[in-house]
């Protein structure tokens, strides 16, 4: 008998869609599962001022598939010379749910990111005012710090001397891939983490081991097993303050397959049935609602979804593993096992 799973319609926290021939492309994989998504502003150039989110927001809708019943939160990317005025502006009016930050050079097109944090501060501060939400990139970008400290080192030296320095500022610290990131989400509030789909599959020993397998590389890279395995206690513990974030970012083949091949891993087709995967294997199939459709919505103030989604158990099957698109095909993430679980 095949069982089935039926949950408040998900969203996603952080998802880049692109723009162009990459948008019409990756726009349904999303929509045909999600009704909401964070969408990242790091496109080239950034989505920085309010006007620059009104046209994508437009070029989103016209891109989105007949039928699709979906709203893109809009974002926009904070640089040091962001105009508090402009973000304030853009919140009252509804067109943006939280603001990016990126520490400059951290990742995929962040070069106009934040080097110096005090010239954000009136930004951050007005936020604070407003209850507008920060998204975090959380990775220190000094060349000294090793690349898979760059997530605790954040935390000490940038993250925690912000929330003190700015008090009631809703932060959301993006693809936590540490047990350092859990533990801090833990002991705060006004805080929450995402956690990608991929991160409760991957360890830095997929990347590596028996050649390099550019399309499990990410920023932040995924890490050692301890930290994976407790990022799947945190997402299957049922806390609100963790939720789901995929991180999906598509990036051509020839662009992963690359000598100096990019960041992200393209999740958004499989996500679901991944996570259904997941949360029977730890036992918490009914702790996957929270996760995916109840805590986010709680954290961002807004209503959870009307509709519902319905996933089925059956034989086993692999997904799809390329999505076409006119730039040339992006391979979808491989969780390395087959899946029983399948959006129906
Ligand atoms: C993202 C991208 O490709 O835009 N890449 C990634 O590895 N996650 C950027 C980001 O979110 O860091
Ligand atoms: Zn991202």
């Amino acid at each position: 008998m095949s069982q089935t799973l039926t949950l408040i319609r998900p969203d996603d926290w952080h998802l880049h869609l692109r723009d162009g021939a990459m948008l019409c492309a990756v726009l349904p994989e999303t929509t045909r599962h999600f009704a909401r998504a964070i969408i990242m502003p790091n496109l080239v150039p950034p989505v920085v001022t309010g006007a620059d989110a009104q046209a994508y927001r437009s070029r989103i809708i016209a891109a989105m598939p007949e039928g699709a019943d979906f709203t893109p939160l809009m974002t926009l990317y904070l640089t040091e010379d962001t105009d508090a005025q402009d973000v304030a502006a853009a919140h009252a009016s509804g067109l943006i749910t939280a603001v990016k930050l990126y520490p400059a050079g951290a990742t995929t097109n962040s070069a106009s990111g934040v080097a110096d944090f005090d010239r954000v501060r009136g930004v951050l501060e007005r936020m604070a005012e407003i209850g507008l939400p920060l998204c975090l990139h959380g990775e220190v970008t000094d060349p000294d710090i090793d690349i898979f400290d760059r997530e605790a080192a954040f935390i000490d030296r940038v993250l925690d001397p912000l929330r003190r320095a700015t008090p009631g500022l809703k932060t959301v610290l993006e693809h936590i891939t540490t047990k350092d990131g859990v533990d801090y989400a833990r002991s705060q509030d006004d805080l929450a983490a995402t956690i990608t789909t991929h991160h409760l599959i991957i360890n830095r020993n997929h990347i590596l081991v028996g050649g390099i397998k550019p399309h499990y590389y990410c920023l932040p890279v995924a890490k050692r097993e301890s930290h994976r395995l407790a990022l799947r206690a945190a997402a299957t513990s049922g806390d609100s303050r963790f939720f789901l974030g995929t991180d999906s970012a598509p990036h051509t083949d020839m662009l992963k397959e690359n000598a100096c091949g990019c960041a992200g891993c393209f999740t958004a087709s499989n996500t679901m049935a991944i996570l259904a995967h997941v949360f029977e294997e730890e036992n918490a199939l009914e702790r996957l609602e929270g996760f995916t459709s109840r805590h986010g919505p709680a954290f961002y103030g807004l209503p959870t979804n009307k509709a519902t989604l319905t996933l089925s158990k059956g034989a086993a099957y692999t997904s799809p593993d390329k999505i076409p698109t006119d730039d040339g095909p992006v391979t979808v993430f491989d969780p390395g096992f087959e899946l029983q679980w399948k959006v129906t």
